[in-house]
This record gives C-alpha cells, structure tokens and sequence, in this order.
C-alpha cells in the first residue's frame, strides 16, 4: 500500500467511479475498482480509458501504481473499508430509477462491521433506508451507510472533483459515525465546505440541486422566447438578471434546451418521487415540457426561414449533448435531427468526437466525417453543440460551401456580426 492515506474501493467505473477512483489516487489513496464488465476492465489494466472525459486518461496514467481494477468485489472488500457505490442508475420504463445494480451490490457485501457502503451513484431519496433494512434482513446490519453523492459534471468532471463547491455527507443516527468520519478526512485536503447530515437529506440535495438547475435553465429558456416576442435580448436580461447574489450568473444560457443522462433522469425521478409519495409537484412537470418544447423550437425558426423542410439540406453541427463529451444521452441533436427528417429534411451532422456515439444509437443519421462536409451545399446550419471549434469557424469559406444563407444559432454562442458578415443570416435563441 502506498501513501498514508485510507485505501478505498469503487465499485463500478463508469464516469463517476473512474473519476472518483483517480481523484481519490491523486490524493494518495490505493484504489481497487470493480467492475462486472470483463471487457472494461481488461481495457482499463491494459491502460485504455473506455470514456471521453478530458484529462481523464492523464490522470489514470499518472496515478496507475495506485489503481487496481478487478472484476471480483472480493478485491476491494479485503483491502478497504470504505467502498463507494458509482454504479447505474437508469431510468425504468416507469421513469423511476432502477436500483438494481446497487441492490446487487448491497447484497454481494459480506457481513461485516468493518465496512461502510458509500452511495455515490444518483438514487431516489429513500433508497438508503431501504437499503440499510434490506441488508438488516440478510444479518449484514453492521455494515455501514453513507450517502456522498456526486455533482462533478461530464466534460469537467475532473476539475470538479478537485474543485468541488460542497460535499455532501449523509448519515443516520443509528450508524456508525466512523465511517462518515472517514470520507470526510478522505476529502479534507479539497478544503471545500463539507455538509454533514443525516442519509434522506444527503439524497434529497443531489436531487434538489438537479431539479433547480434545469428550472433555472427552462426558466431562463422561456424568458428567451419572450424576448423574441418583445424584441429584448436574453443575453443582456441573463447578464442583468444573474448579477443578483441571489439568483447568480452560471445556467442561465438559453438555447435548445438541456440534454444529458442526469437531468432528464433526476428531475423525472424526482417528479416521480413526488408523485409515489402522494405529492404532486407541479412545477417540475413544467420544467420538463419546455425543454421538450425548446428542443424543437429550431424547426419553428427553420420553417419560417426556408417555408417547407422537405427536401431542404440541413448541416448540424455538434451532436453531443454538451462539448467535450462523447455523451449522447438525452442530446438535444436527437429530437432535432429525427424532427427534422419526420419534416423531409436531408440531415448532415458533424461532430468532433460524438459521431461514432451518434451512429451506433441513430445509426440511420448522415454523419459527416470533417465539418466541411456537413456544411458543403447545406440550405440551413445549425450550431447543436458550442464545441470550441465551431466557435473560431471561418463563416466566409462555410458561406461559400453553403447553397443556402440561414445559421440557427442553437446555443447562441457563435459572433453573429462574424456571420451576417459572411453574408449569412443569423438566428439564435432569444437574441432579436
Ligand atoms: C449535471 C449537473 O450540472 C452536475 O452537477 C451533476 O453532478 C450531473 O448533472 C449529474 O447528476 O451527474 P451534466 O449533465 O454533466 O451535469 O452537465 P451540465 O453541465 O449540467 O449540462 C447539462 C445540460 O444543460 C447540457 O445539455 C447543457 O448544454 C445544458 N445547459 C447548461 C444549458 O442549456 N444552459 C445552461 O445555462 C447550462
């Protein structure tokens, strides 16, 4: 063992178990990760990183001698006491979240006082009560419980992790406070303010935090199709707005709405919640339905711009469900380009690391291998997702590959004066 610092387990390594294994290395920690994929594992001993994630793969090389990937929960059992649980938690058919990878977990730990399941994986508040009773049941009650969710965020998960703005604690009563103790030393060094409190809570703020920002993000997406009603700029009214201490400037970008596994997953799980416990929660309901509507608010503009889609030659570019991830998942891309070809449009997407993602789950979608290619004879193109590239693109060679003159500007993050001066037309979301 190396370092003085506790060694952990992580069981499953998808992203937040890969970062959480690498960042807990960083700090000197011996981590055994466990995965049931044979195939992930042999990739991650053989060095190969399975995800996009940037400085993910650095961090993994740097850190190697002190990571041990295994496929036998056993490894981990006998040289930690601290076992984080990052395995899946995707959404049922019912909306609910499927607990049963961490159910498989829980009953795959031996009884034993010595341990502490560490829940980082998003579950619905509650689970770790029935958790700690099911594993009661099976005569495993000295096993320790604490909830620590994740808020590290795809594409800068690894910054999150060293930088977070809070760790969250959970723990009840009747546990055994040592095990709480000993996350909260294993995060001590990130100085970030640690918030101990008791399990239903710790579950309650991942989702709460989930739920207020895709509010924040729907919320700031309809004032956006107010000012194009009213001829104001949601650029400028999100710069004045966010200057409030209270409300703040981060997510208030408006564009064609968000995308990702965890916010469509958390504000329906949480919604769902409600709903199972007897409350309806109205708000979150609405939430959902703007950003359903959003992302298909750029056919609307499209329409408008070129009358009837059906044979136009639409040029996507990004695809992702945000930059500097291969993650598809929830991506706004998805209803637009199915939209689009429900419309007759001709579709070319391009994206500079998701096209492989895009094809094996719409493998009827055009993807374009170069930029140059999706823009060549394109009557409109749409900006999906502000990868940097996009953002530096030269709009005069685009204009003359281009056999029409529309840009959608989806996320409004492109220099629309750039644009029009390619002699292009220009339109984002909200902008005038
Ligand atoms: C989100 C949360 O931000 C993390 O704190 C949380 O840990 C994570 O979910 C999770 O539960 O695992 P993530 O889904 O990786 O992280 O991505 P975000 O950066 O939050 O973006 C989500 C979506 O919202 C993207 O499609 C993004 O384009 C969109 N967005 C974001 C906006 O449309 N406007 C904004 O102002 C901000």
């Amino acid at each position: 063992m190396n370092g003085e610092r506790a060694p952990i387990g992580v069981i499953g390594t998808g992203y937040v178990g890969l970062v959480t294994a690498v960042g807990f290395a960083g700090l000197g920690s011996d981590v055994w990760c466990v995965d049931i994929d044979e195939v992930k594992i042999a990739q991650l001993r053989r060095g190969e990183v399975p995800i996009y994630e940037p400085g993910l793969a650095e961090m993994i090389d740097r850190n190697r001698e002190r990571l041990h990937f295994s496929t036998t929960l056993a490894d981990a059992v006998e040289r930690a006491r601290l076992l984080f649980v990052c395995v899946g938690t995707p959404p049922t058919y019912a909306g609910d979240a499927d607990l049963s990878a961490v159910l498989a977990v829980a009953g795959a730990m031996p009884a034993s006082s010595e341990h502490a399941l560490v829940m980082k994986s998003t579950v619905p508040c509650g689970t770790g009560r029935t958790l700690t009773r099911m594993l009661d049941e099976q005569g495993k009650g000295g096993l320790a419980y604490v909830s620590c969710p994740e808020f590290l965020k795809e594409g800068s998960a690894i910054q999150d992790f060293i930088h977070p703005d809070r760790v969250v604690i959970g723990e009840d009563e009747d546990g055994a406070h040592w095990a709480g103790d000993a996350v909260a030393a294993l995060y001590e060094p990130l100085g970030a303010p640690i918030v101990r409190t008791d399990v239903a809570s710790a579950e309650m703020i991942k989702l709460a935090a989930n739920a207020f920002l895709a509010t924040k993000i729907s919320f700031i997406n309809e004032i956006a199709n107010v000012c194009e009603e009213t001829g104001a700029n949601v650029l400028e009214v999100a710069r004045g707005v966010g200057l409030d201490a209270r409300i703040g400037p981060r997510f208030l970008s408006a564009g064609i709405g968000y995308g990702g596994s965890c916010f469509t997953k958390d504000v329906s799980a949480l919604k769902l919640l409600a709903a199972n416990s007897g409350y309806h929660f109205q708000l979150l309901g609405a939430v959902i339905e703007v950003n359903e509507l959003q992302k298909r608010r750029v056919i609307a503009k499209l329409s408008r711009r070129l009358g009837s889609l059906a044979g136009m030659r639409i040029g996507l570019l990004g695809l992702a469900f945000k930059p500097h991830t291969d993650d598809m998942r929830g991506a706004s891309s998805l209803v637009l380009a199915s939209r689009l070809e429900a419309e007759g449009a001709i579709v070319r997407a391009f994206d500079p690391v998701a096209s492989e993602e895009a094809r094996r789950i719409m493998p009827e979608l055009d993807c374009a291998e170069c930029l140059a290619d999706a823009v060549k004879d394109a009557d409109a193109v749409v900006l999906v997702t502000e990868w940097p590239e996009f953002l530096e693109l030269d709009w005069t060679t685009v204009a003359a590959a281009m056999a029409g003159n529309v840009v959608i500007d989806g996320r409004n993050a492109l220099d629309g004066d750039a644009v029009r001066a390619a002699g292009l037309v220009y339109e984002g979301i909200g902008v005038g």
